[in-house]
């Protein structure tokens, strides 16, 4: 046994044995290995029960054929318990099928008593291997505590800045449009009060940059707020297509059932953005000739894939420092209980696949409407 074991504390050991000489000879066994231990000797399952509520032990040794019951049987009693103490069968002839079955029950290890010498070995295996596994569901939990704390993180962030588009879209609205609005009516009132060819040319000049401005502000806004979900994500999703073949003259088809299903507006909202981010990307980056985009709520589940038949993309593009685009959909998939995947083909193109199924506990049915 090495420094390890001689230099901790001592070990508790509590030994499930019927036989005197075999306990004597399991002790001559551990003091040989250089153990510090206290060994605690039971023979029945009652004692086993009780010992075990008493104290807590390192680890427990148990021969195969007891009174009345076996090693197997008080292991399974541990388990019920909940304990977790490293279990070691310490057994003669029991076979060798018997020792893997009790192995594949989960216990931690099967010495033949021919093969004693190795005992102090064993023992310090598992109670190392025992010491690992805990270690390491300590660390997944931290891990697990921690992805949700950045996915919660995600959430509110997307939750913000939804309202703040929310807030500009209505200023834009309430503010500049009204504003516009106001120099419309005052040109169309000098357009009826003059006959001078200079002012009513540069009145011309005037309405077309009102024209022009009044259009910006709501394509603005369209982006900020996608009104256009108002009237389903069927239509906004067109609506979308149709944008992106005009600027890019690519031709993008959409294909969808008639109507979907209810949708809250959460979802609505996350499918409209992923399909807003995916057709920005393919008119940066993907350099391809059709765009198709399919929308589907077959068995519960929403999907909407958009597909392009570009470059594709590489796995150290998604793993870009500074792209937030398609991991922030993935974390906004999350938040309404779906999830997002990229499949991609170099020179073959690219798929981005959205799926929500329905009624997700944790979203609030009819979203928060936010947009
Ligand atoms: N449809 C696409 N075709 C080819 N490459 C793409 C496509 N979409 C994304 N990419 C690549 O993946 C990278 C990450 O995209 P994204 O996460 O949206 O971040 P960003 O657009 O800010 O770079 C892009 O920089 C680009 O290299
Ligand atoms: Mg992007």
């Amino acid at each position: 046994m090495n420094n390890n074991i001689r230099n901790n504390p001592t070990l508790q050991i509590l030994h499930l044995e019927d036989s005197a000489q075999d306990h004597e000879l399991v002790k001559r066994e551990l003091q040989r290995s250089g153990a510090q231990f206290e060994i605690t000797r039971v023979e029945t399952m009652q004692g086993f029960d009780s010992t075990l509520n008493r104290t807590r032990f390192d680890v427990v040794l148990a021969d195969y054929r007891l009174p009345g019951f076996t090693a197997l049987d008080a292991w399974q009693l541990m388990k019920d318990k909940g304990e977790r103490t490293p279990f070691i069968l310490l057994s003669g002839a029991i076979g060798e099928s018997a020792a893997v079955a009790a192995i594949q029950t989960g216990i931690s290890d099967y010495l033949p008593k021919e093969d004693m010498g190795k005992l102090g070995r064993v023992v310090e295996r598992a109670i190392e291997m025992h010491r690992i596994q805990l270690e390491k569901e300590v660390a997944d939990l931290d891990l697990a505590a921690s992805e949700q704390r950045l996915s919660n993180f995600a959430e509110h962030l997307q939750a913000t800045i939804e309202q703040e588009r929310t807030a500009i879209a209505r200023e834009i609205h309430d503010d500049i449009g009204g504003s516009l609005a106001a120099i419309r009516f005052d040109l169309s009132w000098i357009s009826r009060h003059t006959t001078d060819k200079s002012t009513l040319l540069h009145l011309g000049a005037a309405n077309d940059m009102l024209s022009h401005a009044l259009d910006a502000s709501q394509r603005i806004m369209m982006n900020l707020r996608p009104a256009v979900l108002d009237q389903g994500l069927v239509a906004a999703v067109e609506w979308l297509a149709d944008g992106f073949s005009r600027r890019t003259s690519i031709p993008a088809t959409v294909r969808s059932p008639q109507s979907l299903h209810h949708l809250p507006k959460a979802v609505q909202l996350t499918a409209y953005r992923t399909a807003q981010e995916a057709l920005t990307n393919i008119s940066k980056y993907a350099q391809c000739s059709q765009v198709k985009i399919e929308l589907s709520d077959a068995e519960e589940v929403l999907t909407l894939e958009i597909t392009d038949n570009g470059l594709g993309i590489h796995d150290q593009d998604l793993a870009k420092k500074t792209s937030f685009g398609i991991r922030g959909l993935k974390e906004r998939a999350r938040t309404v209980g779906g999830w997002l995947d990229v499949s991609s083909q170099l020179g073959q193109g690219t798929s981005i696949i959205l799926s929500i199924p329905f009624q997700t506990p944790s979203i609030d049915q009819d979203g928060d409407d936010n947009p």
